[in-house]
């Protein structure tokens, strides 16, 4: 793995916070984009986040020039969630698809694919599939807790991935094979753009917070399951045991593409450190509510079976739409990527392509 001075050139390694020096991202520099994705159909699906392709079999990129799954990863980072229509991938590929986008995104080598802490050890498509499955959710096997007693408010839901591991997701794809006839969505949201919404002086506040991440609620799910909770090594040496807490900074510098991006999520973050509970309170309340309540930072994507959504955990959050009660199920595989780092000498969205 590169050292720490291989990554950040001497005299600037001050502006860094965060990021744990041995899960460090191999990008140098932000990836750029050679566009040659753009002869597939595709479409932007709002201004600020999420492009979809149409007519095109992403398992056939795995045999194919390696720019098509740089430019892939790069895309992902740059549009928050990419979805292909119509998918023929299997889970087996869908996981040597996730390796090859996170190496092609600069991850660490320690990083590989995640294995959930209450994924059931044995499972027929190994550890690292997590089978997404609302009539496992009936039952109580589900991960998120929607519209129950915990909360009347759908956008409880929102999260991004495993931000409890101290190692957390760079990419997560999920494929929807079986679906309710109407319902079902996915919703995500740009966390560049939430950092764009914020005034200078709120950025430059934040930046110099961490927040903690806590998923403790998992060791009761898992005894409620009767599943041993998973605690050896998670998919890198830095993510194992039972803590399932971690510590993050609350603005994160994504490496694909420079950009600045607001880093905590209703789901798994408890506190903001360094500042009063009140006042972590507060200011959690408020980021959440900025994420939930700007739909215009948001996209709704409607699936269709086989369809394929591969989305940026760094930058981007996301809450399924829990509105139907026939079955829905997919398979999910979610990579992890480099230890959360600021960099204070990146940029903002919009200021890196001057909008
Ligand atoms: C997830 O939260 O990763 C799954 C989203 C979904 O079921 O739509």
């Amino acid at each position: 793995m590169p050292s720490q001075e291989a990554i950040v050139p001497a005299g600037i390694t001050a502006t860094i916070r965060g990021g744990n020096t041995e899960a460090q991202t191999r990008c140098l520099k932000p990836l750029v984009n050679s566009g040659s994705l753009d002869k597939f159909n595709h479409a932007d699906l709002t201004p600020v986040i999420g492009r979809e392709f149409t007519g095109v079999q992403v398992v056939d990129f795995l045999g194919a020039d390696q720019q098509l799954i740089d430019d892939l990863a790069i895309t992902i980072s740059e549009r928050g969630v990419v979805v292909f229509r119509a998918q023929d991938i299997t889970p087996q590929q869908m996981k040597e698809l996730a390796e090859r986008i996170t190496q092609a995104g600069g991850a660490p080598e320690s990083s590989g694919l995640h294995i959930h802490p209450l994924t059931e050890a044995g499972s027929e498509l190994g550890d690292q599939i997590s089978v997404i499955s609302s009539e496992k959710q009936k039952k109580g096997g589900g991960l998120t807790h929607q519209l129950s007693d915990v909360s009347r408010f759908a956008s409880a839901g929102w999260h991004s991935d495993i931000t409890f591991e101290p190692v957390s997701s760079d990419y997560a794809m999920l494929k929807i094979h079986t679906l309710p006839a109407s319902g079902g969505d996915t919703l995500w949201a740009s966390g560049y753009e939430i950092y764009d919404r914020l005034s200078p002086a709120m950025q430059t506040f934040l930046e110099g917070l961490t927040a903690t991440h806590d998923a403790r609620f998992f060791l009761d799910e898992a005894e409620r399951l009767g599943n041993p909770l998973r605690d050896g090594i998670r998919g890198s040496p830095l993510n194992f045991g039972s803590k399932l807490q971690a510590e993050h900074p609350v603005i994160r510098t994504n490496p694909v593409t420079g950009w600045k991006s607001v880093f905590v999520n209703k789901g798994f973050t408890t506190r903001l450190n360094g500042v009063t509970k009140d006042e972590s309170d507060l200011l959690l309340g408020y980021l959440f509510n900025i994420v939930t309540q700007n739909h215009d930072a948001q996209v709704r994507v409607k699936w269709n079976k086989n369809d394929l959504a591969i989305w940026d955990n760094r930058s981007n959050w996301h809450c399924a739409t829990y509105d139907y009660e026939a079955a829905r199920a997919g398979d999910r595989v979610c990579s992890l990527g480099e230890a959360p780092y600021l960099d204070l000498n990146s940029k903002s969205r919009r200021e890196a392509l001057s909008l």
